[in-house]
């Protein structure tokens, strides 16, 4: 499948850009949040895998500085051209802003970039579903410029820091850095336990035996920019200034539960205190899941996912009727081990443990039930866990 996908497009590559010159092949995969969300701006720890879907990327050095874009996603764009001097923060609009702005990041970090592109790009994530495609072209495209001018002393974890600059600084989303580590670091058939606070990582391993692991697509669209995110992450800082003021503490996820419930009137607003909750708490579930996984007790650490999505919902109000309704009916749903939302909400996936024999009845009954109650389908997808970013060939 593979092999045949990257025969189309470099058909594809030839007939927009021309032949000659050495075309090299690139791919990064997306990622799935376990357990950790709404976390990793706050310190806190996070539990994602990157998966075997991603991006493709096919990309030749240019002699002048002249950038040509063109994506078998988004065919009716064309191809987009632009330059390396118009490199534009929080100008650009179209999906070209995600490769550009790692471009200008490269700059910016000291690393010259000076010869245009021609790129083609292909990926099987579904676009703005909370399977991180933005971090994905972030890190297909850092890899490719590492690798096109031999800057072989940046680490993937390098890479991965660049990813969320660049989609901070050009692209306006305050994003924490989980999805482009997971990305960056990805390994098949393991998650990462990573401390946001430090980047310590460790590995573990994905043993689900009779289980697997669906993604429902709400297929509700969303713009992280326009949502909700960049406030969520706002109010958790003014809830930890305000915790501050009476404890000695770096950030939200550095408190257990217990101290929140202690410090927490310091927070004034009942809202921002109940968004605050869901922060620390959270992280002291997700912290508990991974060694629940790590001791193979599946069916808790399934739990947890579902304690996850209830906290999503009610306390840090990120769901919307898609997302609640996806997981509502997972739960109901025979040989469902967990099910809750996952990346940033507002729309995008769930991700569920389901078990191998119960998966046909889980896509028909959830699918279903949610188009019945939305009005639209749902999109399931089995995935398996996948190895970080390359070049192919
Ligand atoms: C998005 C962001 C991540 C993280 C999640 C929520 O995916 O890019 O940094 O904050 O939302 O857990």
């Amino acid at each position: 499948m593979q092999n045949e996908k990257l025969k189309e497009m470099k058909e594809c590559f030839i007939e927009k850009f021309g032949e000659t010159g050495e075309i090299r092949s690139y791919f990064a995969p997306g990622r799935v949040n376990l357990i950790g969300e709404h976390t990793d701006y706050n310190g806190g720890h996070v539990f994602p895998c990157a998966l075997t879907i991603g991006t493709y990327m096919l990309a030749r050095k240019r002699e002048d500085s002249k950038l040509r874009f063109y994506s078998m996603n988004f065919e009716k764009i064309g191809v987009v051209e632009s330059s390396l001097d118009e490199l534009n923060p929080k100008q650009d609009e179209n999906w070209t802003a995600y490769p550009k702005g790692v471009m200008w990041t490269f700059q910016q970090k000291g690393h010259a970039i000076d010869n245009g592109f021609d790129i083609l790009l292909y990926g099987n994530i579904p676009n703005g579903s909370g399977l991180s495609s933005s971090a994905s072209v972030e890190l297909v495209t850092g890899v490719m410029l590492r690798d096109m001018f031999g800057y072989n002393d940046l680490t993937n974890i390098d890479l991965s820091l660049y990813g969320q600059y660049s989609e901070n600084n050009y692209n306006g989303v305050n994003c924490g850095i989980m999805d482009q580590f997971a990305i960056a670091m990805g390994k098949k058939e393991h998650a990462i336990f990573l401390d946001t606070n430090s980047l310590t990582y460790q590995y573990a391993p994905v043993k689900l035996e009779d289980a697997e692991i669906v993604i429902a697509c709400s297929n509700k669209k969303r713009g992280l920019g326009d949502s909700k995110y960049n406030e969520r992450r706002e109010e958790c800082e003014t809830a930890l200034a305000e915790i501050q003021k009476v404890k000695n503490v770096p950030n939200l996820g550095a408190l257990t539960s217990e101290e929140f419930e202690e410090v927490k009137d310091a927070i004034k607003n009942p809202v921002r205190q109940k968004h605050a909750r869901h922060a620390v708490y959270e992280n002291e579930r997700t912290v508990r899941a991974v060694t629940l996984l790590l001791n193979n007790e599946i069916e808790a650490f399934g739990r947890l996912m579902n304690e996850s999505h209830t906290s999503l919902r009610d306390d840090y109000e990120v769901t919307g009727i898609e997302l609640d309704t996806l997981v509502e009916q997972a739960w109901k749903c025979e040989g469902v081990i967990g099910s809750r939302m996952t990346g940033a909400g507002f729309g995008g996936c769930t991700v569920s443990i389901v078990k191998t024999e119960a998966i046909d009845n889980f896509i028909k009954t959830v699918g279903e039930a949610y188009e019945k109650k939305i009005g639209y389908k749902a999109d399931f997808y089995v995935v398996n866990i996948g190895d970080g970013p390359q070049r192919l060939e």
